[in-house]
């Protein structure tokens, strides 16, 4: 017999099946073991009764672990009150291990526990449905863009020069040169889009942050489109639609996910293009209005962006902050050098900033001069400066932070969650 996966059980009704799995849950009452099976596509109860399966077979339901690896087989009845609809009357049972005394147990566990058994966590629904997500938002992003004719160009995670200010680096040695793991793999989707037109990576990114918050983590996954000849207005245009995508995708396939997290689906029903818009000036008055001190020239901390999307019930960009709290490439704004062409994305329900995009400047003179002003060394970015000399062009992109964006579809607090295993300040492990 083959096997079928708990998510098709549906088109098995009246058949018998077999499943593998690990056993979740049990309860028993007296004539009758109630198993909870899942097999990673999603949980199912079976139901043993005695007499219907041999006697040893019963016994051994009483025997199974939580987490015990086992190999069912059944017939498969609709049941409006299961979970799912469906349900298994057991006619087989068959161990592949009795697990030891598993440490999560169906109670609370304090967080630092859970992390340290991370490994484990990841089958505990909440956990599972999230990393579904995260899993639907990557492709979901990867397909509009691919959609949208931009060309997969991957970045290098080893560099010799920064991208996003030099205190948040990670220094390796590089056969007795300094390098870098990548912030972000912008500086080479640039080169990328001067010879292909609209690229993207998606990797990995690394800063050492010495801040401990819900929404940093050490190594975090980012996804980046590069445009040649886009101003920062097409890049905004292009991100509206491509968080609107991606929004709708997981409304569509990832349903049952949400709604085990207690997501209210109507606050992302109304996640369609366009995005609002307000100026960094703008928003220094909400928060004026609102009472808070705030000095014009300062970025925004958590607490600010959540004052600042309250008021809105779809993302929001927050357009040309000050030049001096960006980074190096930024274009500035035509008479007003003071702010850059750039746009943060703030996502609703106080989730913060998911995106951070920009003009980047094409006039290799006016980058040179950026660079002396941030200390940058020069060795590292001859390569970059050429991109200005040999057909330079307007250009634009932005970054996606994975575990950001999963955090707000997901309506969860801690982006810690939303990564398989996250590396944060004080934790490598496992
Ligand atoms: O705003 P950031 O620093 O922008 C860049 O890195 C640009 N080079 C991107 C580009 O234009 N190609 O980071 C972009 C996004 C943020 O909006 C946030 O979602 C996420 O990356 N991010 C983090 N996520 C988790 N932990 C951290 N420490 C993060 N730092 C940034
Ligand atoms: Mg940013």
């Amino acid at each position: 017999m083959n096997s079928v996966r708990v998510a098709d059980i549906g088109d098995y009704e009246g058949q018998e099946v077999r499943i593998q799995g690990w056993l979740y849950n049990k309860r028993s009452s007296g004539r009758i073991y109630f198993l909870i099976i899942r097999d990673g596509s999603g949980f199912l109860q079976a139901v043993a009764v005695r007499g219907e399966i041999p006697d040893e077979q019963f016994d051994l339901c009483g025997a199974l672990t939580q987490e015990s690896s086992i190999v069912v087989t059944g017939r498969v009845r609709a049941d409006k009150r299961a979970m799912g609809g469906f349900e298994l009357t057991l006619t087989g049972i068959d161990p592949v291990q009795v697990a030891e005394e598993y440490p999560i147990t169906l109670k609370e566990h304090g967080v630092d526990f859970l992390l340290d058994h991370r490994h484990l966590w990841i089958r505990s629904p909440r956990q599972h449905a999230a990393l579904l997500i995260r899993n639907e938002v990557i492709a979901a992003a990867e397909e509009w863009l691919r959609t949208n004719d931009f060309i997969k160009l991957d970045s290098p995670i080893l560099t010799p020069a920064a991208c996003e200010g030099t205190t948040t680096l990670f220094e390796t040695d590089y056969f007795g040169e300094k390098a870098y793991l990548s912030q972000s793999g912008q500086l080479y989707v640039e080169a990328g889009c001067m010879a292909f037109g609209k690229v993207y990576c998606f990797g990995p990114t690394f800063r050492a942050e010495k801040s401990k918050t819900r929404r940093h983590l050490i190594e975090f996954w980012m996804i980046e489109p590069e445009m040649a000849y886009a101003t920062q207005e097409d890049n905004m245009v292009v991100q509206e639609q491509f968080v609107a995508h991606i929004v709708k995708r997981c409304l569509e396939n990832r349903r049952d996910e949400l709604l085990l997290l207690e997501r209210d689906l109507s606050r992302l029903e109304a996640v369609t293009a366009p995005f609002p818009r307000v100026s960094y000036d703008e928003a220094v008055e909400m928060l004026h209005s609102e009472g808070r001190e705030f000095e014009w020239g300062d970025d925004f901390g958590a607490p600010d962006e959540a004052v600042i999307s309250s008021r809105f019930d779809k993302p929001v960009f927050v357009t040309n902050y000050p030049t001096k709290v960006k980074a190096f490439y930024m274009q500035p704004e035509p008479g007003r050098p003071e702010v850059v062409k750039c746009a943060d994305l703030l996502a609703p329900e106080g989730y913060g900033e998911i995106i951070g995009g920009s003009e980047r400047i094409h006039d290799l003179e006016l980058l040179e001069e950026r660079m002396r002003e941030h200390d940058l060394p020069r060795a590292g970015y001859e390569w970059y400066l050429d991109l200005r000399r040999y057909g330079s062009v307007p250009h634009s992109g932005f970054g996606l932070g994975i575990e950001r964006t999963v955090a707000w579809i997901s309506g969860s607090e801690h982006v810690r969650e939303m990564i398989p295993f996250p590396r944060l300040l004080n934790r490598i492990y496992p």
